[in-house]
């Protein structure tokens, strides 16, 4: 039995508990949070011990990892304070606000031998894992251009209700760092990566200290050119989407699936029933492709391997958003 525990029992936990739950050989051994009643009624609906403390979790020997949901801001001192004590970590994203805290986690993960993981669902979709294939196969031909379509919706209660989000300094940014990293990762593990960034940002609607809307103009490690667009006050809110061009055809993305493709050999695309979208319901994530992500973490930590959303992949993906917003504030093109 691999023994799971939970920092932070909010919104998120309750999807990591229920994917630890879906796993076989997957046990949740404890939940904490600095709401003690949160943390024990949390633990009551999911059969489970409440601790006081984190460090009260760190001295547990049945736990191998913890699972860090609390707010952004305070994912990177968690994650290198659980590495520290020998546990493994899955980290929700983003794993830290800045690059330079990321690079800390990722010494602390070797330094300590753990395994870290950055939560990135998207990368355990079959369908982005097709198109990223395709793309690797040159069924597409060479790639052209992408553009990264992200038009969500949060109310101004969304932030007032929470204490920290839309602040610098626990959402660590807005519609790109929060909502909008995951377009950023898929987009960044379907490409291969990303050299330049231009972008601006700005807050139009929301009462936030962080954008609320953001455009920019990117550049591949593969040569193409690419946008993205994001906003989280575009009403009611969009399915996320990926249009990728190549010099063969095209492909499209919508949330996880792939809705159109005009290129024979990339084969059959499955009916779509139904788009699961967080994009006007931040509560709205289903918990099979945390499911997926936590299997490959076990089996990571079991043989000793990489999980397919490392802690070097989450650091990647807070520079492409980091230079988005060094751009905007500075006016220049930024080199990653
Ligand atoms: N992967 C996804 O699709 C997804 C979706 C939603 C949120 N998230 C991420 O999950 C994280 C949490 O978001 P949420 O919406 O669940 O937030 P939330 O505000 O609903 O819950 C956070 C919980 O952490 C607790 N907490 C705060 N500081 C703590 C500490 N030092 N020790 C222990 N507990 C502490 C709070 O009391 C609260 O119960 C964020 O980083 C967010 O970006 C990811």
């Amino acid at each position: 039995m691999f023994g799971f525990g939970i920092i932070g029992c909010g919104m998120i936990s309750s999807v990591h508990a229920g994917a630890i739950a879906s796993i076989d050989g997957a046990e949740l051994r404890g939940v904490t949070d600095i709401d003690i009643p949160r943390a024990s009624e949390f633990a009551l609906r999911y059969k489970t011990s409440v601790k006081e403390t984190v460090e009260e979790m760190l001295c547990d020997d049945s736990i191998d990892a913890l699972c860090i949901c609390v707010p952004s801001g305070r994912h990177a001192a968690l994650a290198i304070m659980c590495a520290n004590a020998g546990k493994h970590v899955v980290i929700e994203k983003p794993m830290a606000l800045t690059e330079k805290s990321a690079e800390k986690v990722i010494a602390a993960c070797k330094e300590n031998g753990v395994v870290g993981t950055v939560i990135s669902q998207m990368r355990y979709s079959e369908d982005i894992l097709r198109v990223k294939e395709a793309i690797d196969g040159g069924i597409f031909g060479r790639i052209i251009s992408v553009h990264l379509e992200m038009y969500y919706y949060r109310t101004q209660d969304y932030y007032n209700g929470s204490g920290w989000r839309g602040t610098w300094a626990m959402d660590g940014g807005g519609a790109l760092m929060n909502q909008g990293i995951h377009g950023v990762d898929a987009l960044s593990f379907i490409m291969g990566g990303v050299e330049t960034v231009t972008g601006t940002v700005k807050t139009l609607v929301r009462d936030i200290e962080v954008e609320d809307t953001a455009a920019a103009v990117l550049t591949f490690k593969n040569d193409a050119i690419g946008t993205i667009n994001a906003s989280v006050v575009t009403y009611p809110g969009y399915p996320r989407q990926i249009k990728i061009n190549g010099e063969r055809g095209s492909v499209i993305l919508t949330e996880k699936n792939v809705t159109y493709c005009d290129v024979p050999e990339f084969g059959d695309i499955k009916p779509v029933q139904s788009i699961h979208s967080g994009s006007s319901d931040p509560s709205n994530t289903p918990v099979e492709g945390h499911a997926l992500q936590l299997k490959d973490f076990i089996n990571a930590v079991t043989t000793g391997g990489k999980t397919r959303s490392d802690v070097r992949d989450g650091c990647d993906t807070i520079k492409i958003i980091e230079g988005i917003y060094k751009s905007s504030r500075d006016g220049i093109r930024i080199t990653l």
